[in-house]
């Protein structure tokens, strides 16, 4: 798998998940625009890394919630690339911007999961169409779970806006494949090195006993770069029959049944299995 020539943009790249698709990507031979929204010291670390595979690319700054931000940053795109093959939508806004259960949300947070990613992503793809050549590739990075669950109350918000986003990539799918242009929605199970890392040590060490348990079969949370691996895969001159679908790159999370106990499923590891394997 190649793409020496081919240009990509991807939105929040300054770190985390976005940091392993520009890398991956950039490894490939893509040239990167590195889009960030303040921490500028992060993203010229991305793009570093980025000229450390022997690619190239910029930086560019931009508020994705604000419709006006995004075309400046897609006419950027244009005056130093020319055109574009790849737009990856993947920027999130920090969780106190959204979090909020149903019952008390305000709607200026309501209106900022919404503006971040449905809409971010509706201004984004008609600004990306016109650059993009025949063929080229839209992946918009999800959390399926948010919008198909609702117990995890405070995130009713972004869960919605993402089931929105998810919707859109179907009728953008249709709308652009007679270019051969596909479009895509990516959704990581739980991944290290990104927002997780900033969240309480408690929460981040239940969360990975969790996983190791058995509810995500392959025992681990997955790594930036497992999902700059599935973004690279969709991108592919070989996934050009591929539009309009939501892939879960989840090591199996999404398969396990949560209305049944793990060990009736075959799935819990006894305490005395997972110390030994913590042990190894
Ligand atoms: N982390 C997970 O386990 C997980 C699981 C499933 C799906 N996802 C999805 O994967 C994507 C990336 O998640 P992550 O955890 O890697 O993110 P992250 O580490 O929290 O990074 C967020 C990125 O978004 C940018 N950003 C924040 N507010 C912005 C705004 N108003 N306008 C434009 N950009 C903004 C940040 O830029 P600065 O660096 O400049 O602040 C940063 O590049 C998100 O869409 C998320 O929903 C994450």
């Amino acid at each position: 798998m190649s793409f020496q020539g081919k240009c990509a943009l991807i939105t929040g790249s300054s770190r985390g998940i976005g940091r392993g698709i520009a890398l991956k990507l950039s490894e490939k031979g893509a040239r990167v625009a590195v889009h960030y929204f303040r921490n500028e010291a992060a993203a010229q670390h991305t793009l570093e890394k980025v000229r450390a595979h022997g690619s190239d690319g910029f930086i560019v700054q931009a508020d994705v919630c604000r419709p006006d931000e995004i075309r400046r940053m897609f006419q950027q795109v244009r005056s130093e690339f020319g055109g574009l093959d790849i737009f990856v939508s993947n920027a999130r806004t920090e969780a106190p911007t959204f979090y909020e259960p149903p019952m008390e949300i305000s709607l200026e947070k309501w209106d900022t999961a919404v503006d971040s990613q449905a809409k971010a992503f509706l201004v984004a793809v008609r600004e990306a169409a016109p650059l993009l050549s025949d063929g080229g590739r839209i992946v918009a990075i999800t959390f399926a779970p948010g919008g198909r669950f609702g117990s995890w109350q405070p995130w009713v918000a972004m869960g919605a806006a993402k089931a929105a986003m998810e919707s859109l990539v179907r009728y953008f799918a249709v709308a652009l494949a007679g270019r051969g242009i596909t479009v895509n929605s990516i959704s990581p199970g739980w991944v290290e090195d990104s927002v997780l890392n900033s969240l309480p040590e408690a929460f981040q060490t239940g969360l990975r006993e969790w996983q190791e348990r058995g509810w995500t079969p392959m025992r681990r949370l997955g790594t930036p770069a497992d999902i700059g691996n599935a973004v690279a895969l969709i991108c592919s001159p070989e996934a050009a029959w591929i539009t309009g679908q939501l892939i879960e790159a989840d090591g199996g999370a999404s398969l396990v049944d949560a209305h049944l106990p793990l060990e009736f499923q075959g799935l819990e590891k006894t305490q005395e299995k997972h110390a030994k394997s913590k042990e190894a």
